[in-house]
């Protein structure tokens, strides 16, 4: 019998792919960091029973209706608007997630960020780079505490939850909005829930992880920027275009916020020559929330646990359609 045929849009540890070549043909884009053209991935998708996709990958309407003989397509993220998921769902594919074996780094990583942006770590890291340390100096490169201050969070699923944990190691308040609220959060980690703009004038640290949904598209827009403290230090580990990127330089040129540490982009890559960079305030970096090596093993795996169970037939670990 003809094995089932599966595609990886991106070059993967072989490690992670064991059981999947067990059960299919496998082919992969050998490229780590070169997305799949286009015309290369409507080609595959027409022929793949199974897709192994990244977040950049774009899987709308027009790729999806011709991929006949597509069963599942594991995207390795936790977020998944990169896929028509109205669309996957009437034409009975099964969309899956990364979800769980992520948590942890990625909220490791909003919380470097916050550390970063806030005590200017990578201007001062430069600096000692660049020959620039002259001397000890009581004010040099100061910049704001974290501990002790107010964390609003915007986006209280699992990974907000852990963000929140390591807020409380640093005695921060904890504040945070969301679709539903959790009121068991409210009780294990003292977090208070508040109206997004109640939210943004009460916090020091704004942080978003909210998904990119038709909500959430562009609420942090200028009013939302207004609303901030002048010392407002804002932290984007979620989707860039829940960012009005015109409302944030313009926050940030008017310091009307303090800085800003960012690890998505309304369009990535950024080009090397966006105004955000150009911002001594802003630590910018290439969407990398949950990569560490172990956590994008396990991320790996699981898509591929996902993929083969629908082509064995059995229910996937993490569906979200
Ligand atoms: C995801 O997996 O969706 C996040 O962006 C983690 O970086």
């Amino acid at each position: 019998m003809q094995k089932p045929y599966v595609f990886i849009t991106r070059k993967l540890p072989d490690e992670t792919l064991v059981e999947l070549n067990q059960i299919a043909e496998v082919k992969m884009w050998p490229h780590e960091e070169e997305a799949v053209p286009r015309d290369v991935l409507l080609a595959e998708a027409r022929k793949a029973d199974g897709l192994l996709t990244m977040l950049s990958d774009n899987f709308d309407a027009e790729l999806l209706q011709q991929a006949s003989s597509l069963k599942v397509v594991a995207n390795l993220a936790v977020g998944y608007d990169n896929i028509d998921i109205k669309t996957a769902s009437n034409l009975g594919i099964t969309v899956c997630n990364t979800p769980d074996v992520l948590t942890d780094s990625t909220a490791d990583l909003a919380f470097s960020l916050i550390l970063a942006t806030a005590r200017r770590i990578v201007e001062s890291a430069n600096y000692v780079k660049e020959g620039k340390w002259n001397s000890w100096g009581p004010l040099l490169l100061a910049g704001a505490d974290v501990h002790h201050k107010t964390i609003g969070i915007v986006g209280m699923g699992r990974i907000g939850e852990a963000v929140a944990r390591r807020a409380k190691g640093f005695d921060m308040k904890i504040l945070y909005h969301n679709r539903n609220r959790k009121p068991e959060a409210e009780v294990s980690l003292n977090a208070e829930y508040k109206d997004f703009h109640e939210l943004l004038k009460q916090s020091d640290f704004v942080v978003s992880l909210a998904p990119l949904t038709a909500e959430t598209k562009g609420m942090f827009n200028r009013e939302a920027f207004q609303s901030m403290k002048e010392s407002a230090i804002f932290i984007n580990v979620g989707r860039g275009a829940a960012v009005d990127e015109s409302a944030l330089i313009e926050a940030l040129q008017n310091k009307t916020i303090a800085g800003a540490g960012l690890d998505v982009f309304e369009k990535e890559p950024i080009d090397p020559k966006h105004s955000l960079l150009m911002m001594k305030q802003v630590v910018a970096l290439p969407h990398i929330g949950s990569a560490s090596v172990e956590t994008r093993m396990k991320m790996a795996e699981l898509a591929c646990r996902n993929i083969v169970n629908i082509l064995n037939g059995k229910e996937p670990e993490t569906p979200v359609t």
